[in-house]
């Protein structure tokens, strides 16, 4: 029997959530991920943190950092200010956000994320071709920049490409599965005009990530995966959702037992540096306590 792992086709096993990603603002996002326990960019925080940290270490400069599938900038709000998805769940679930305007919790947001102390001295650029997102956090101050693109249907401008030089860590959430190595393709000439960033990757196990990882190996990078960790992303939306998600792992010949099969999606995470960078030091003693 042949098996279908398209990303497209993989996709269709899991619930469709397209109606929470391009809003005006983050509230329904976070209600319909609550009920979840959406949490993938709680359990990425420590691995971006730490490599933010050696990147710093290496650069004493301010890193910058491409968050591709952004958002409303919710992994900026994570590492920029500190704050965790239960407390951004708390946040956009308050009372008195319900009768608010969507300009409103803007303005609101602006003032409540400037007031806390950012945590880590970083710029974030989100990617994300939900535009109201992206307005969103720009507008809110989440992300420093924002670029509304689907790189899977249309090219890097040229405008894009220029602000894409600094960047020295890409990141993602959530976020593979939607894109393809054909995103990947588009966007590694421009990420590598300035140097070659660091690409950090949480994808679902239920994504190969193998043609995205040949992809950037023409561009000189080694993937490697962390093994023996698994990343808690969300519950099952339904028994349907998760009788779907085991039958099309078995089918790609990844074991869920004790896995997805306890009722939720998992992560893995995947390195990929240049090649002289891997070979320095390998992603277990990067990651080391
Ligand atoms: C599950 S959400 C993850 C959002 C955020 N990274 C997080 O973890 O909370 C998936 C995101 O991928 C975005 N997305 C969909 N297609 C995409 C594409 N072709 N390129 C980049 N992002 C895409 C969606 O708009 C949405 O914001």
């Amino acid at each position: 029997m042949s098996v279908d792992t398209t990303f497209m086709s993989i996709n269709e096993v899991k619930a469709d959530m397209d109606h929470i990603y391009n809003q005006s603002d983050p509230r329904a996002y976070f209600h319909e991920l609550k009920k979840l326990d959406y949490a993938i960019p709680d359990t990425a925080k420590p691995i971006f943190q730490k490599l933010i940290g050696h990147l710093q270490q290496r650069q004493h400069d301010t890193v910058h950092v491409l968050d591709l599938g952004c958002s409303y900038g919710i992994n900026a709000a994570i590492l920029k200010h500190n704050l965790s998805m239960d407390e951004l769940y708390e946040h956009w679930g308050q009372k008195k956000m319900t009768d608010a305007t969507s300009e409103e919790i803007i303005a609101y947001d602006q003032q409540f994320f400037a007031d806390i102390d950012a945590s880590e001295e970083i710029e974030v650029i989100g990617l994300d071709p939900a535009e109201n997102a992206i307005t969103f956090g720009v507008e809110s101050g989440l992300l420093d920049e924002g670029l509304a693109l689907n790189l899977e249907t249309e090219p890097l401008s040229a405008l894009a490409t220029g602000k894409l030089t600094p960047v020295n860590l890409v990141t993602s959430t959530g976020c593979v599965g939607y894109m393809t190595e054909k995103s990947f393709d588009r966007l590694l000439p421009a990420v590598t005009e300035g140097h070659q960033p660091w690409i950090a990757n949480f994808v679902l196990r239920l994504f190969p990530f193998d043609a995205i990882a040949k992809s950037l190996d023409k561009w000189g990078y080694v993937t490697e995966k962390l093994e023996g960790q698994t990343f808690f992303q969300r519950e099952f939306a339904s028994d349907d959702e998760q009788e779907q998600v085991l039958k099309q792992l078995r089918d790609q010949g990844v074991n869920p037992s004790g896995l997805e099969a306890e009722g939720h999606f998992l992560a893995e995470f995947h390195l990929s540096r240049p090649m002289k960078d891997a070979a320095e030091v390998p992603i277990e003693r990067l990651l080391q306590a």
